[in-house]
């Protein structure tokens, strides 16, 4: 038995993934105890977690060494469409945001302007759709500091609660899109392994549509 490999994002997502796959009927005790392993079999082995980098998913999955990944909408947007984007998971909520300096007013003027961001790609269409001229500039972390040390006019980036900008002095300008996590598939890998993955899929689905378990997992945190 060759197990399904999922590509999942370290950090944020990645306790959430974890009970939605446990939700799901999968016995997820090893990745409750997995220390510093990358690789973790799951579900006496019929599946294998691959904790890696957002960015790195993305090609784990598109080079088809891992199956599946699930990863946010902001990294596949990034990245360009080279995957089957299958589900919307629904968790990992935030948005993609255009941010400034709360005295600043960002299309006043006609000087081109700069744009700090960790989303260049996103960034420019989203310019290159209002026809702006604007002077995109790659920050890897951090991006509300470009703004604060006088790099930027603004950032393109995701805000959750909001609390980084309001801390640094920036206020959200313009939404640019909504984010949540997405389940992507390999597509050579969606033929090949068309039932396993498909049956994968339904029961992610049914853990989805079903409101009870949903709240019964908000109550026990699992
Ligand atoms: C993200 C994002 C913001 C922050 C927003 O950064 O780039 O900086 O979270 O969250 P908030 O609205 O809840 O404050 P992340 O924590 O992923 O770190 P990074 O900037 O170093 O990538």
């Amino acid at each position: 038995m060759i197990p399904i490999r999922i590509a999942v994002a370290k950090g944020r997502l990645e306790d959430e993934i974890i009970a939605l796959l446990g939700k799901a009927g999968m016995d997820c005790s090893a990745a409750q105890d997995k220390g510093r392993k990358l690789i973790v079999p799951i579900d006496g082995g019929k599946i294998e977690i691959v904790l890696a980098k957002a960015n790195d998913i993305i090609t784990y999955v598109e080079h088809g060494v891992c199956d599946l990944g699930i990863v946010g909408k902001d990294t596949i947007m990034e990245a360009g469409p080279s995957l089957y984007e299958v589900m919307d998971l629904g968790f990992g909520r935030c948005r993609m945001m255009l941010a400034a300096s709360i005295d600043v007013d960002f299309y006043q003027g006609f000087g081109a302007k700069s744009v700090a961001t960790k989303y260049p790609s996103i960034a420019g269409a989203f310019f290159e759709s209002k026809a702006m001229d604007v002077n995109i500039i790659k920050i890897e972390g951090s991006v509300e500091l470009a703004p604060l040390l006088g790099l930027a006019d603004a950032i393109v980036d995701i805000v959750e609660t909001g609390s980084t900008l309001r801390a640094n002095g920036l206020e959200e300008k313009e939404l640019i899109c909504d984010i949540s996590a997405r389940l992507v598939v390999n597509v050579a890998c969606m033929k090949m392994r068309k039932l396993e993955i498909e049956d994968l899929i339904d029961r992610l689905r049914r853990v989805m549509e079903d409101p009870v378990g949903k709240a019964k997992a908000e109550v026990t945190g699992s």
